[in-house]
């Protein structure tokens, strides 16, 4: 009788310390249902709103337990765990309650499905790193890059990819001289503006002005979000995402355009109202389409990304130009999302996609473990 083949276990870990905690439990109730059982274990892990490890809640019972207060003591009960920098544990350590993880409690492979602070940004990836557990997606460097809107645009423009004018302020500067740099933006990029916290995502604390008073009012917004802000020109425009997978040597799908409900992709366009439409293919030349698939390689190259990663332009409507918006390296993941939308009329399903995405993940640890590190 063949061997039964060992499955390969999946720590799933999703919600987390950010605002876009709810997102994520969609995209990882989408992540679970697809990962093939006979393939993997899995193993969810729930991070609260207050950055607790809870071992075994599934993505949908956790939302349900942060809606109803009455639920609470559902979690209260599961197991808390926690993930030691110590690479010969590769385990979760429970912190509290008798249940122990016995020796096939490590984990092979750690999926994080978090969106934006503490989970897309290099955080847990240099907790991963430290456990020498292979995960999913963007190390350490390309997630910190992917997440920072300002280093970001420095590196694609230094590789000759273009980018919207914009100027970027710390928040003491903004406090100490608002009027000047209202001024300043007034005379270098003018109205309309889009004012943005240099980190984060979904479109959280994103602002549109038209005039000095929502400027100041943007500016303030986005102050309250990120100890850096940055300002762009606003652009007549359509955008266009384009999905990446690989390591070294990245594919890209086809291009899809979002038609936004609102003004622009808000928050409320983006989850909402439901309104936003998807178009894959875009319906752009042939020549712009592939123009933006080189780009976004050439973008996840230069970012140093790894395993997965949405790019997303601008298409000025005026000019024709294409301007390279922002990579999400954790983008969103439930069946109807662009990244996996993308993929499938690309030709690969989402749970093919899943499969690729661990493999990418164990080949890039490995690849990793042939680093010297004696002298
Ligand atoms: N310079 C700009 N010109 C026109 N629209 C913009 C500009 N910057 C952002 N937007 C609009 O705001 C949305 C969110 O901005 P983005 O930089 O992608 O932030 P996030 O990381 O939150 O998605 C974009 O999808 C787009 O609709
Ligand atoms: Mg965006």
């Amino acid at each position: 009788m063949p061997e039964k083949k060992q499955k390969i276990r999946i720590g799933l870990v999703f919600g987390g310390r950010s605002g876009e905690h709810e997102v994520s439990l969609a995209s990882a109730t989408s992540v679970m249902a697809n990962l093939d059982k006979e393939k993997y274990e899995v193993v969810p892990i729930g991070i609260t709103k207050e950055g607790s490890w809870l071992l075994g809640v599934s993505p949908p019972r956790l939302l349900e337990a942060e809606q109803a207060s009455s639920h609470q003591e559902d979690l209260e009960q599961s197991t808390a765990v926690t993930l030691t920098g110590d690479p010969s544990l590769r385990r979760l350590i429970p912190v509290r309650g008798s249940e122990q993880l016995g020796a096939e409690g490590a984990l092979d492979v750690v999926f994080p499905v978090l969106h934006g602070t503490y989970g897309e940004d290099g955080a847990l990836q240099g907790l991963l790193e430290m456990a020498n557990v292979p995960y999913v997606g963007c190390g350490v460097l390309g997630s910190a890059l992917g997440m920072d809107k300002e280093k970001m645009k420095m590196i694609f423009s230094s590789v000759g990819l273009p980018v919207v004018e914009a100027l970027t302020y710390r928040r003491n500067e903004w406090e100490r001289s608002p009027e000047e740099i209202i001024d300043a933006i007034e005379q270098r990029l003018g109205y309309p503006c889009f004012v943005k916290p240099v980190n984060l995502g979904s479109s959280v604390g994103v602002n549109k002005a038209h005039s000095r008073e929502e400027l100041a009012h943007a500016m303030r917004v986005a102050a309250e979000y990120d100890r850096k802000i940055i300002v762009e020109r606003g652009i007549n425009c359509r955008e266009l995402e384009c999905s990446v997978l690989g390591n070294d040597e990245p594919i890209a799908s086809v291009v899809g355009e979002i038609i936004a409900s609102n003004e622009f992709y808000d928050y409320n366009a983006k989850y909402i109202d439901g309104k936003s439409q998807v178009i894959i293919p875009a319906a752009i030349p042939q020549a712009t389409a592939e123009q933006v698939r080189r780009w976004a390689v050439q973008a996840f190259t230069a970012l140093d990304l790894s395993g997965l990663s949405r790019v997303d332009f601008f298409l000025e409507k005026e000019t024709g130009q294409v301007y390279i918006n922002e990579v999400n390296t954790i983008p969103g993941f439930t069946q109807i999302s662009m990244y996996p939308k993308l993929w499938e009329a690309s030709g690969l399903s989402y749970a093919q996609l899943l499969d690729r995405l661990i493999e990418l993940a164990i080949e890039r640890h490995e690849d990793r473990q042939r680093n010297r590190t004696n002298l």
